[in-house]
């Protein structure tokens, strides 16, 4: 019996006897072919009165669903899920068990067992309502930045505001959670402005994590930080504080993480070029001004057919300011993720670029990136980027390495 057929085998048997708890499954497997998500967390709910298995996969898009009869499940389980993840984890009632798969070929699985961490196995209603980000938790600093009102209720003009720091908690707790559990985190917030992602931050490490957080905002407005810290020192929010300044003059140290919302004018390229040389692990950045490019832009044959159109160059340098942006976070070593925060309808500056240090260096995806970077400025006769330092830099220590 292979560990794969043991594992199946516990779980199956943890069904039968009413000890299942739940299930997930981690980190793809290079052998196979990409994984349906980033991860995929199996649940035995009722439906109709009949047990079934309800798997959520989860990606920083968000959470898709499918349920399946018991009968069809194992058969999915081992021709889907196994193969394409490196760790599945199954918790009963009785013990927890971990298998964990190599991605050589021939290479043993292994399987350990661990004390099982629930005594009693959870509810199996379906529709358990998913805690919300912003809980009661958030009631004071909501009100103090007038996204609520004293009843707690969302105020009708800052309806799109509570949508977006929901969002943005919900991608970032996405994007952050497989990589720190419950230890010290430190966030740097470039162009805070009246802190709403500053707070946000905060209480998602040390209201919802329960993790000691050191969230720095920074503003080159003094009101706004004044105000910031006023309230961060009314509702004794540990560890978060405002700082005036520039943010290409700020000293930021090394955060595990930097986030720029909307910063304006060259802040978002200021803001990353300060996160890459500060090495953070982590940097969201949702742009706000597309303007170094747009003088910039040729309109090479056969593309001048489409750019000739005001709003279409317009939008086309937008996108490949940020298609650049991300190119140059790959180049600098970081894996990059470009996502749509929130509806259009809310907002047009709604894209996110999502970028984190992986835990071994790729050297080819940093030369892959630092080619197509010249490819398509050399297109589109982009001479200088505001990030151009990022992919010499990256240049040189490539060379260095060669
Ligand atoms: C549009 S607001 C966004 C505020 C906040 N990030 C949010 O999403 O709610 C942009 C903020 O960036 C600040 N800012 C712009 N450029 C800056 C710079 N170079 N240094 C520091 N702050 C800057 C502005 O003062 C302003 O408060």
């Amino acid at each position: 019996m292979t560990k794969q057929d043991q594992f199946l085998d516990r779980w199956e048997t943890s069904f039968k006897e009413g000890s299942f708890v739940r299930a997930s499954f981690t980190g793809a497997r290079n052998l196979a072919s990409p994984p349906p998500a980033e991860n995929a967390q199996v649940r035995l709910i009722e439906l109709n009165g009949l047990p079934a298995w309800s798997v959520t996969f989860r990606e920083q898009r968000g959470d898709r669903t499918r349920n399946f009869p018991p009968g069809e499940f194992f058969a999915f389980v081992r021709n889907e899920l196994l193969p394409a993840y490196r760790t599945g984890l199954l918790g009963t009632t009785r013990k927890d068990w971990q298998l964990i798969q190599s991605d050589s070929p021939g290479k043993e699985a292994r399987l350990v067992s661990h004390a099982s961490a629930r005594a009693e196995p959870p509810s199996r209603t379906h529709d358990q309502k998913k805690p919300s980000l912003l809980d009661e938790r958030a009631r004071d600093w909501l009100l103090g930045l007038d996204v609520t009102t004293e009843d707690g209720k969302v105020r009708g003009s800052m309806a799109d505001k509570h949508r977006q720091i929901h969002r943005y908690l919900e991608i970032l707790s996405h994007h952050l959670e497989p990589c720190e559990s419950g230890s010290p985190f430190s966030v740097v917030d470039m162009g805070c402005g009246k802190g709403y992602l500053t707070f946000a931050v905060w209480h998602w490490i040390h209201r919802i994590r329960g993790a000691s957080a050191t969230v720095v905002g920074i503003d080159s407005r003094k009101d706004l930080v004044d105000r910031g810290n006023e309230l961060a020192l009314s509702i004794q929010a540990t560890g978060l504080v405002f700082r005036t300044g520039a943010i290409q003059d700020a000293e930021i140290g090394r955060p595990d993480a930097l986030i720029a919302l909307h910063a304006c004018d060259t802040a978002t390229d200021d803001a990353i070029l300060k996160g890459v040389s500060a090495g953070v692990k982590h940097l969201m950045v949702a742009p706000c001004c597309h303007q170094d490019l747009r003088p910039q832009l040729g309109r090479p044959i056969p593309w001048d057919a489409i750019l000739e159109h005001g709003i279409l160059l317009e939008r086309f340098a937008e996108w490949l300011s940020d298609g650049l942006r991300s190119l140059y976070l790959q180049a600098a070593g970081y894996s990059v993720k470009v996502l749509e925060f929130v509806g259009a309808e809310h907002t047009p500056k709604n894209l996110l670029i999502c970028a984190s240090r992986p835990p071994r260096e790729d050297h080819a995806a940093r030369q892959r990136a630092i080619e197509r970077i010249r490819t398509i400025q050399a297109e589109f006769g982009v001479a200088e980027h505001p990030l151009g330092k990022l992919a010499r830099d990256a240049e040189e220590i490539l060379m260095k390495r060669e």
